[in-house]
């Protein structure tokens, strides 16, 4: 164990939790200004409530130190995709590469124009710095909304607070009235999100023939159906190694794609070392989620990943993430491994789940339950 005292009493209580936490906490939501509010106001220490021990303690250990071996996260180039023939296996091999040792990885030349994703981060960075009264409608933790805004979705189910501020969008299979998005980045969102769509339908193509199935099969089983999209926003962070911007976590649905801007901060567990997902321009990142995982017995893995707070920033980030989010009516349809990768060797290694179930564990549990797959988990 290593400790973290740095002899100051009220430092030390404050890192063996000693305070009123949940008072804090509530004070910080009711500002409803978020991260950035606390940004504004000048602070040159982090709040106690953001203080992350066991970050602390890995940034203290003398095996952070050590030397790492060097992995690099895959780069995957779409570039002639549409040629097919040895083209499209190649990048088909490529992906089942990635999706099987890293559950991460980088797509160059995937189709969606440069410009739109650059006004895209930039229309994300207008959202969260417009003036407060503009955000103030959006502040809410109503799961059922198509469009909310909050500092950490998880705020009052987990024991530290990540150093970050986020829009959520519902933008499929039922996006909001066009006023009902805020107008500062209503266009951005619509039009970003049918780019991220044909990717997505691409992508699940691709994956589906990685997986030796038909190209439709993941389409078929409505993976492509659902988009929640999330623009993200990281202040400046005056104590980067007290706290994190998002804290290790899977991503619940079947597929991320993620838009990060030039400041990076990505990081990947791959062979429990964490490593940097650098900015690569005109990049976007794809991602497994716990549900593909799931639906392929394990073979694509859903890999652990976070976000590193900087003193540098603001960083801006988009998540697209391809699953069903709370909506009217709740999803029932059932999800588990697909038949046609399980065989008497290879036994189904989950049971059925569906949407609600999944979220329901994210939502009350928080990115603090970092193993959403053990509770699918078939006792054989
Ligand atoms: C997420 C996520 C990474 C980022 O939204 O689940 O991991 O770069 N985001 O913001
Ligand atoms: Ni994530």
């Amino acid at each position: 164990m290593v400790d973290t005292s740095n002899g100051n009493p009220q430092e030390d209580s404050i890192m063996q939790g000693e305070y009123d936490r949940r008072s804090e906490v509530e004070a910080f939501e009711d500002s409803k200004a978020g991260v950035k509010g606390l940004f504004d106001a000048g602070l040159t220490k982090i709040p106690p409530i953001f203080l992350d021990k066991q970050y602390i303690l890995e940034k203290n250990s003398a095996a952070n130190n050590a030397a790492t071996p060097q992995f690099t996260v895959p780069v995957i180039d779409f570039e002639g995709l549409e040629l097919g023939g040895s083209r499209r296996v190649e990048i088909v091999n490529m992906i089942k590469d990635a999706c099987e040792s890293w559950g991460f990885f980088q797509v160059i030349n995937h189709g969606v124009p440069q410009d739109v994703m650059d006004k895209m981060l930039q229309s994300i960075r207008h959202f969260h710095e417009q003036e407060f009264e503009a955000k103030k409608p959006f502040h809410s933790r109503d799961i059922k909304k198509k469009v909310t805004y909050n500092s950490n979705f998880d705020l009052f189910v987990t024991p530290t607070t990540n150093w970050r501020d986020s829009l959520y969008c519902i933008m499929a299979p039922n996006p909001p009235k066009p006023e009902e998005f805020p107008q500062i980045c209503r266009d951005m969102m619509i039009k970003y999100a049918e780019h991220v769509m044909g990717l997505g339908y691409t992508m699940f193509e691709l994956l589906s023939e990685a997986l030796g199935l038909h190209p439709d099969h993941l389409k078929g089983m409505d993976c492509a159906e659902g988009l929640y999209m999330i623009g993200h926003y990281y202040p400046p962070c005056p104590e980067p190694d007290l706290t994190l911007g998002f804290s290790s976590h899977t991503d619940s649905g079947f597929l991320g794609i993620v838009l990060q801007d030039q400041l990076g901060g990505l990081q990947v567990l791959h062979q429990d070392v964490w490593v940097d997902v650098p900015f690569l321009p005109a990049s976007l990142i794809v991602n497994i989620g716990d549900m593909l995982q799931l639906l392929t017995n394990d073979k694509f893995k859903s890999v652990h990943h976070r976000v590193v707070a900087k003193q540098i920033g603001p960083r801006i980030s988009l998540g697209s993430f391809f699953r069903k989010h709370f909506h009217e009516g709740s999803d029932s349809k059932t999800y588990g491994p697909i038949k046609e990768l399980l065989s008497k060797e290879k036994p189904a290694i989950y049971r059925e789940t569906n949407m609600t179930e999944v979220l329901m564990i994210r939502y009350n549990k928080g990115l603090h339950e970092s193993t959403m797959l053990s509770h699918f988990k078939l006792q054989n």
